[in-house]
């Protein structure tokens, strides 16, 4: 699935994926053609369709997750969509390479783009400016499809006729997820129709929605698609369910009712998570998803009876686009991920070779890059792990590449070929820069990863507190970047009161304190209210020695930052304590709003 609404991908950069995927053997393309971020498909019969929610405000130098909604009367530009004629390439261009492209229409949620365009679809109730989303939404996210008004309807079923006209697949994906039901709580048309048709909850309502617009799709003998939400309610008769969230366990569900599906899930197949180490990535979303976890995933768990076995149509790796700013971006996180997924499908799992894939791949690398694509060098990054282990730092470098050697140095030197070789975790005792990279034999292949190890009185030592292990990475020396599903952040989900102690070991003159707090506006994440540190000599009676309170204009900031949190302490202990609470819920103005603030912190440096 590549996602062109969030990015619009030109046609031509779309030509040659569906060319890879050829290559790959490959034979479904799923396309994410509208979202709330913009409608990429012109629809003769509803123009304003691309007029308009092809267009979008710009917010320059801001990541998707930081961008306020559009004002009403902002100006906006055209980020793109394909015509019909554009489409009709496509769709024989993949053809000729058996290739079936699935159209994908997002419905009732995701539809900002259609309801910027066509304001009386949405519920009468909403009485704010609906514009395309340059980036989450916030509360406007919550804007869908009314779900009473019958030209709502007569409009999906005036957009579906022509997609299904352009679009000769046997399937029509109708997406179904993350429809929140604000308004249809609220809506007198949409509470009149759960009472004539005796639908128990607005779950029940979506049920009804998708089950109309399936029954009009198949009455053109297309079959149905939808995201794992369908089952939240009654499935639509014959639905094909895409398993996503988690390990996609909500198909699970349907297949127990006898319908088909496809494993998509987030956990694993989402392209848009990251492919290596973070340090040397773009900026995303989540988590990773290394070419290796998309090479190891096995759809069939041990548990599936030989019927939901055969329900599984095949397995989709998907690339959302909120992250990408080229038809570049785009490619960087499709390949060569893509060749695992090629794997993951065709390839028995008892035949399945970690080094013989990558050998093979190597070769598909070399005629993707004939056809000017820039593959991601991920792979080839080290991804380090640096713990404390009574008193000492052991540094562990990993790759996921079996087939090539790490060097480094200790001594601010840039690692050669002829550097030393890695071959166990480094055991550090004070202060040193590391500095690796990978090599196939005299070729460096990968980024050089730098670590500067400092040394303060906290680092090493042990850290007390609920989940202690995690607690290590306050004490480990190495600093968390700006990127806080880095590894190296300590978080907390909940604004609830943290609190943690070190250990010194022994009595020590103390001049100051140093915590590190970031501020990730797009995630809420944000520093603390309230800061204390407390001393003692025994672990039992403390003696607070600093606090610090911030304002709700300094905790809400936008960016993505770290402050050192400083507090002068010039007292002898042996242990130091701190505890910190949040605010609590990021206020209406904010991109989450509503939404519980998260503390993430690192480092802890005593001096
Ligand atoms: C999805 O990722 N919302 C299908
Ligand atoms: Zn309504």
């Amino acid at each position: 699935m590549v996602d062109v609404a969030r990015f619009f991908t030109p046609k031509e950069n779309l030509l040659r994926i569906i060319d890879c995927m050829a290559m790959l053997k490959l034979n479904k393309l799923h396309l994410h053609l509208v979202d709330g971020n913009g409608w990429r498909i012109e629809i003769n019969r509803y123009p304003l369709l691309t007029e308009i929610g092809s267009r979008l405000v710009e917010r320059p130098g801001q990541a998707f997750s930081e961008r306020h909604n559009a004002r009403q009367g902002e100006p906006t530009v055209e980020k793109g969509f394909y015509t019909q004629d554009d489409i009709r390439e496509i769709v024989a261009y993949a053809t000729k390479r058996h290739i079936e492209v699935i159209p994908e229409i997002e419905m009732p949620a995701h539809s900002n783009a259609a309801l910027a365009s066509y304001p009386l679809l949405a519920c009468p109730i909403v009485d704010k400016y609906i514009g395309v989303l340059p980036g989450m939404g916030g509360s406007s996210g919550d804007i869908i499809f009314c779900a009473r008004n019958d030209s709502v309807f007569t409009f999906l079923e005036g957009v579906l006729d022509e997609v299904m006209e352009l679009f000769p697949s046997k399937y029509i994906h109708l997406g179904g997820d993350e429809a929140r039901k604000t308004y249809w709580e609220e809506c007198p048309l949409c509470r009149a129709r759960m009472k004539a048709e005796g639908l128990g909850d607005t779950e029940a309502l979506q049920g009804y929605f998708m089950a109309r617009v399936s029954r009009y799709v198949q009455s053109k003998g297309r079959e149905v698609m939808g995201w794992d939400e369908l089952t939240n309610t009654d499935i639509p008769k014959d639905a094909i369910i895409f398993g996503w969230r988690g390990m996609g366990q909500a198909a699970m569900k349907a297949a127990k009712q006898g319908h088909r599906f496809v494993m998509a899930p987030a956990r694993v197949m989402y392209l848009i998570r990251y492919q290596g180490p973070q340090w040397f990535e773009p900026l995303t979303y989540f988590g990773n998803n290394t070419l290796q976890d998309v090479y190891t995933y096995e759809p069939f768990q041990k548990d599936w009876t030989p019927e939901v076995k055969n329900l599984l149509m095949g397995v989709q790796v998907c690339l959302w686009t909120e992250f990408c700013n080229t038809p570049e971006d785009v490619d960087y996180l499709i390949f060569p991920r893509l060749s695992a997924l090629a794997e993951v499908t065709w390839t028995q799992p008892v035949r399945k070779n970690w080094q013989s894939f990558l050998k093979a791949m190597d070769h598909f690398n070399d005629h993707i890059a004939a056809k000017g694509i820039v593959y991601a060098r991920s792979m080839y990054n080290i991804q380090h792990t640096v713990t404390p282990v009574n008193g000492s730092l052991q540094v562990k470098l990993e790759c996921i590449r079996p087939d090539v050697q790490i060097r480094y140095t200790t001594d601010d030197t840039e690692p050669t070929a002829q550097s030393t070789l890695y071959t166990k975790p480094l055991q550090l005792k004070s202060a040193q820069t590391v500095k690796a990279v990978t090599f196939a034999g005299d070729k460096q292949m990968g980024k050089v990863l730098v670590l500067p190890i400092g040394w303060n009185k906290a680092t090493a030592k042990p850290i007390l507190g609920a989940n202690p292990e995690g607690l290590k990475l306050l004490v480990n020396s190495v600093r968390g970047s700006l990127k806080n599903s880095d590894f190296e952040w300590c978080s907390w989900t909940k604004s609830d009161t943290i609190t943690f102690t070190v250990d010194l070991q022994k009595k020590e003159m103390l001049h100051s304190l140093t915590l590190g707090c970031i501020t990730v506006y797009g995630v809420a994440i944000h520093r603390p209210a309230y800061i204390q540190v407390a001393v003692s000599d025994d672990n039992r009676i403390f003696r607070q020695v600093g606090e610090m309170h911030y304002t709700s204009e300094e905790i809400f900031r936008e960016g993505a930052f770290v402050d050192n949190c400083l507090f002068p302490l010039n007292v002898e202990a042996r242990y130091v304590r701190v505890t910190a609470n949040g605010i609590g819920v990021c206020p209406a103005t904010h991109v989450r709003p509503g939404q519980e603030a998260r503390i993430n912190l690192d480092e802890l440096i005593i001096e």
